[in-house]
């Protein structure tokens, strides 16, 4: 499978294609990376982590009826997705004030929101990703009005069954951000990665960061934190 082509390099995975047309290899890398690239490092068992964390998160949405692309774990590093479209928007669902939120509205750190925010970025690195409302979507054509609605329903049924798995695992999911995908049948499906990455989690005794904060803050070792969270999802151990 190794010989099979590169399709895409990101910052944090690389995506083969398989020998099934309909289905891509992705290999998550052990690359960090923060701030639309500015802030770089290699940390040795990063990859590891976010495939076992997200394998593992994709397939609790599979049995809780979440559509997503997630196939199969192959390996430690790689899982086999199915192939998608991109929709080029980053979709943020924010149950607690944290990160650029707080920046952006002046708000207090941990104040926890009664309805979780949804917020949509234009997934453009040239231009920073910025954040974007549902009129200009409609005027770049990014999506259609349909898709928008079942985009903000998946992400809403995402936060329900986040939300609840992390409780258990004595963890506050903060906010994280989503990607989606159109597949062959033009269905919008959730795609990319749901990992420690993209989420906020807080421990719920102490309030410390366990995700990609302690990098993009040096608040701590990040490999130390995925690991905590994947040790208390129940997750394959190293
Ligand atoms: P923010 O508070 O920096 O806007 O981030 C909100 C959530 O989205 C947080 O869980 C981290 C995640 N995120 C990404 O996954 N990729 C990104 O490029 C950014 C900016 C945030
Ligand atoms: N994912 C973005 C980057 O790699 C930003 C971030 O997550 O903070 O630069």
């Amino acid at each position: 499978m190794t010989t099979e082509a590169c399709l895409y390099e990101g910052k944090a995975k690389r995506i083969y294609e398989t020998s099934d047309k309909n289905v891509y290899r992705v290999a998550y890398k052990d690359d960090a990376t923060a701030f639309n690239g500015e802030k770089k490092d290699v940390l040795e068992g990063k990859g590891r982590l976010n495939n076992e964390i997200s394998s593992l998160i994709f397939s609790k949405l599979h049995e809780a009826g979440v559509p997503n692309h997630f196939v199969e774990r192959l390996s430690e590093t790689e899982q086999l997705v199915k192939k998608v479209d991109i929709i080029p928007i980053e979709v943020v669902v924010r149950n607690v004030a944290a990160g650029s939120l707080v920046k952006r509205l002046g708000l207090k750190r941990g104040e926890r929101f009664q309805d979780p925010i949804i917020e949509f970025y234009y997934k453009d690195d040239e231009l920073g990703d910025p954040l974007i409302n549902t009129d200009h979507i409609a005027y770049l054509k990014i999506a259609t009005e349909e898709e928008l609605l079942t985009i903000r329903e998946i992400a809403t049924r995402v936060n329900r069954v986040l939300t609840f798995l992390f409780k258990e695992a004595d963890l506050i999911l903060v906010d994280f951000k989503l990607e989606f995908g159109r597949d062959e049948a033009n269905d919008v499906l959730l795609a990319d990665e749901v990992s420690p990455d993209t989420c906020r989690l807080w421990d719920e005794q102490t309030g410390e960061s366990l995700d990609k904060d302690l990098f993009r803050f040096q608040l701590g070792d990040l490999n130390k934190g995925y690991e905590t969270i994947l040790t208390r999802l129940g997750g394959n151990q190293s």
